[in-house]
């Protein structure tokens, strides 16, 4: 007796990986206490908000007693908290938006799932550079589309705009990218990115409908040594950005994310309505009404970016000094460092476990031979981490 499909049954056996290492998580904290686990599995913001959201919270209490204050409301979420962003996003992304550009919804994976409803027919193609954020596999899955990965350059995770052209045909309909990139810390340049959008703009031409550039930005905040982040916006018709507030202000639980589509994408109201009409037949209905009374008081503030910083270069000494063989992150908080021996499952799931040490084998992100460490813990679990990282690559 069959009480789910094969396709859930599929997703939920690929996307595993990082379930079972929070689950052997839970297991060696019971088993040798908190203090003797090094848990780098989750990407869960351990800072606290700004105190401008505790502030913003405070000031909305004042008006919780009110009529409608928690009512029901326009599906693209409050007009002035869309004007609001539009003016925000206007600065931070190099173009000029209005809030009937952007739409508000439950985080950035609501906004994504919105997105693929409006645009995708059945059997339509999106796109990713391997390694990608593995959720992207369901939001497209969960419209009828298809998910498929591409390689990105060898050893640097760069773009690659040869294997992009060879891969399109006329069923794709969007490539998603995400910079700074959860896993590899990678962020594309003004020149990747240009490279890319040419392949898409004549694919686009050629089909005779829009291929969409999806750039996933929960990270942009967090850009190391003075990095910045260009914006796709500005450089192509069919570019949206699609983001959120639970990294930038530790939000995550709070479900406020929002999706904004290029100003020079012509005739653009029609897909705001239907992202609009998606957030709520999806059943998301709006975006929370607190997270965007936070989003409001807290906009233009962010968490400490510095403490990550620290993190990310204590992290880089933990492992160079053990041995490992990694790429920097330029932004983000993760690491995707060489496997040693190259069986990434073998290696997180007997090596590091031994030592007490949790990570995400590559193969859950499509990057095989590779693991995630996400470094949003305490500087001192990280310093403590070293003897582990050590003792699992002599082993
Ligand atoms: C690359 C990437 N995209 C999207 C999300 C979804 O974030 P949220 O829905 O909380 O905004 C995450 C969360 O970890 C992520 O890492």
């Amino acid at each position: 007796m069959l009480l789910i499909t094969k396709q859930i049954q599929q997703a939920m056996e690929g996307g595993s990986w990082i379930r079972r290492m929070f689950d052997a998580g839970i297991q060696l904290k019971k088993e040798f206490g908190e203090d003797a686990v090094c848990d780098f599995s989750l990407g869960n913001p351990d800072l606290p908000p700004p105190p401008a959201v505790a502030d913003g919270l405070r000031a909305m209490a004042d008006h919780a007693g009110e009529p409608f204050s928690f009512g029901y409301m326009p599906n693209a979420g409050f007009d002035w908290a869309r004007n609001k962003l539009a003016d925000y996003l206007s600065k931070e992304q190099g173009v000029t938006l209005q809030g009937s550009d952007v739409v508000l919804g439950c985080g950035a994976a609501g906004a994504l799932n919105a997105f693929f409803h409006s645009v995708l027919e059945p059997g339509d193609q999106v796109f990713s550079f391997r390694p990608y954020f593995v959720e992207y596999n369901s939001y497209v899955a969960n419209h009828g589309g298809v998910f498929s990965t591409l390689p990105s350059k060898p050893e640097t995770f760069r773009l690659d705009p040869e294997a992009l052209a060879a891969a399109i045909t006329p069923k794709t309909r969007a490539l998603i990218i995400n910079s700074p990139n959860n896993p590899t810390g990678v962020i594309y340049t003004k020149e990747e990115l240009a490279a890319i959008i040419a392949v898409l703009d004549d694919a686009s031409k050629r089909n005779g409908r829009p291929i969409y550039l999806i750039a996933d930005e929960p990270y942009r905040f967090l850009a190391f040594d003075g990095a910045t982040v260009p914006s796709v916006l500005p450089m192509y018709d069919y570019s949206v950005v699609v983001s959120s507030f639970s990294k930038n202000l530790s939000l995550p639980g709070e479900r406020v994310g929002y999706i904004a589509l290029s100003p020079r994408m012509e005739g653009r109201e029609v897909l705001v309505a239907a992202i609009t009409m998606s957030t709520r037949t999806l059943g998301f209905v709006n975006p929370p009404v607190v997270g965007q009374h936070l989003m409001a008081a807290a906009l233009g503030t962010q968490v400490d970016a510095g403490i990550y910083e620290r993190r990310r270069d204590l992290m880089a000494d933990v492992l160079r000094r053990a041995g490992y063989e990694f790429q920097m992150p330029a932004g983000a908080f993760y690491f995707f460092p060489k496997a040693p021996g190259g069986d990434d499952i073998r290696f997180v799931s007997e090596k590091l476990q031994a030592q007490r040490i949790l990570a995400v084998p590559g193969t859950g992100f499509g990057g095989p031979g590779h693991f995630r460490l996400a470094f949003c813990v305490q500087e001192e679990v990280i310093a403590r981490s070293y003897e582990g990282f050590k003792r699992a690559l002599d082993s």
